[in-house]
């Protein structure tokens, strides 16, 4: 069984939470698509659980510090946190020798990774690295489309820190409305696994899924969101609002 996570951006006590509780599930393939770094306080410890991993994927937050290329889609307080992952990652600082392996690290992402019928992204297929599928997108089959004629069965992805489902017949569905659990048909389908480090659809716990091969499981993972929190605030360069989102999961 596999394990599917996605946007971590630094939250150690999301990721080890998300780690144990797959582990408990039974899971024993772990695919990361991407963002690792980026917002949290924890980048380093991090990117260092995630070099063991079956599957890791480039994500825009990995392509900015790697580019220096934040563009239009990163915001102040976006571009703040990647300025000081950036600090932290110094590789000619004190700790030289394992931030040299980070960056290989890094270097070393793919940005798309193909198994059989399956695709995983960071974003989606046509721009792995950058563009948002959202659920508003089953009123454009247009983008929708062209996105599910580049996939043969069934695409994961991650970037808006949202999980949801997206089929060939225009519907969205939530984890809420298919109750955590989606049996997967002969359709084309589309799945974003949401955040680990820092959900966005309005529940604060970590994100990520469990994959069987025919049956897709939504896991929201308890955490200590209080130490992370604290954390944040006490980093100058990282905007409290980091801070509030995560109690919030906004
Ligand atoms: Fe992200």
């Amino acid at each position: 069984m596999k394990a599917i996570i996605s946007d971590i951006h630094g939250n150690l006590e999301a990721f080890q939470a998300v780690l144990k509780d797959m582990q408990y599930q039974g899971a024993t393939e772990i695919v990361c698509l991407g963002d690792l770094v980026g917002y949290g306080p924890n980048p380093k410890e991090c990117i260092d659980l995630a070099v063991d991993f079956d599957v890791a994927l480039r994500g825009n937050h990995e392509h900015a510090l790697l580019t220096e290329q934040e563009g239009a889609n990163f915001n102040v307080k976006a571009k703040g946190s990647i300025t000081w992952t950036r600090q932290q990652l110094n590789p000619l600082g004190e700790d030289r020798e394992g931030n040299l392996r980070r960056w290989e690290f890094l270097d070393s992402l793919e940005t798309t990774h193909r198994d059989g019928n399956i695709l995983y992204v960071h974003g989606t297929p046509r721009e792995p690295i950058t563009e948002y599928l959202y659920p508003r997108d089953i009123y454009r089959p247009e983008k929708l489309n062209e996105i599910l004629e580049m996939i043969d069965w069934l695409c994961f992805c991650g970037h808006t820190h949202s999980p949801g489902i997206w089929t060939e017949d225009m519907i969205y569905l939530t984890p809420q409305e298919v109750n955590y659990r989606y049996h997967l048909v002969n359709k084309k389908t589309i799945v974003n696994v949401g955040s680990v480090g820092q959900p966005r659809d309005g529940d604060p716990r970590a994100k990520y899924v469990l994959f069987d091969g025919s049956r897709v499981v939504f896991r929201p993972v308890e955490y200590r969101v209080q130490t992370t929190a604290r954390k944040i605030r006490s980093i100058p360069q990282l905007d409290p609002y980091l801070a509030e989102r995560l109690l919030q999961g906004r």
